[in-house]
């Protein structure tokens, strides 16, 4: 089984906790991309999606299916996206994509976060897969500089302005022992708009492509 259709059973896989006659909150990301295939099946019974990127709006209305403002939405029930890291305390890394800061506002919003991987994702550690850090450009330098002395090795993600307009550092050769903590401290530098650890908000539910079949696992 290619990583591809681990990722394709997973995103599959999430469809049945999509809500009917609810607005369903859509991440980003090869493995979403596949849950918003299978969300378009039941675009009739959904009132439409909330995005967290321009690239999965397009995908969504391509497909036909009504893309609503954040700001309009009171009530978001289940949240899905993917991860680039997950440890078995359902904290994660994410934002390789860079749409981090869209994902955590509307995971903020969401009741339930449902999480889709491929079985690459699942680490005890999380810290392997360099931490994205979404910066306002004219803080990147004090923030990398920032980031060095918690431990961290940032690098300029060359050519990528996100959404928001900013730019992302890459946080290489950390290991991430409370991730709660260092997402707190790394939040804190100014002029950081957030990092792409989701372990304040983690998953709820973890859905994992695997050679067997879909693993399930549900936060304790
Ligand atoms: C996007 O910014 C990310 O948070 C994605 O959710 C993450 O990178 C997973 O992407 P894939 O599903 O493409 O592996």
């Amino acid at each position: 089984m290619t990583q591809d259709e681990m990722k394709k059973a997973a995103g599959w896989a999430a469809l049945k906790y999509v809500e009917r006659d609810t607005i369903v909150g859509v991440g980003t990301g090869s493995t979403v991309n596949h849950f918003i295939d299978a969300l378009a099946t039941i675009k009739d019974d959904i009132q439409g999606a909330v995005s967290s990127s321009e690239a999965s709006t397009a995908k969504l209305k391509q497909l036909g299916i009504e893309v609503f403002d954040l700001n309009n939405v009171a009530d978001i029930a289940v949240y899905v996206d993917g991860a680039d890291e997950i440890n078995d305390r359902m904290d994660m890394i994410k934002g390789g994509g860079a749409a981090l800061t869209r994902e955590k506002i509307v995971a903020a919003v969401a009741k339930k976060f449902i999480c889709i991987v491929d079985n690459t994702k699942e680490v005890s550690i999380l810290g392997d897969f360099p931490l994205p850090v979404e910066v306002i450009p004219m803080a990147r330098s004090y923030v990398a500089r920032e980031l060095v002395k918690l431990g961290g090795d940032p690098e300029y993600r060359q050519g990528v302005i996100t959404d928001n307009g900013n730019v992302i550092l890459d946080v290489h050769n950390m290991k991430i022992l409370d991730p709660k903590v260092m997402e707190t401290k790394i939040n804190a530098i100014v002029g950081v708009v957030t990092n792409g650890l989701f372990a304040n908000r983690g998953a709820d539910i973890l859905l994992v492509g695997t050679p067997e079949g879909v693993k399930t696992v549900t936060a304790k």
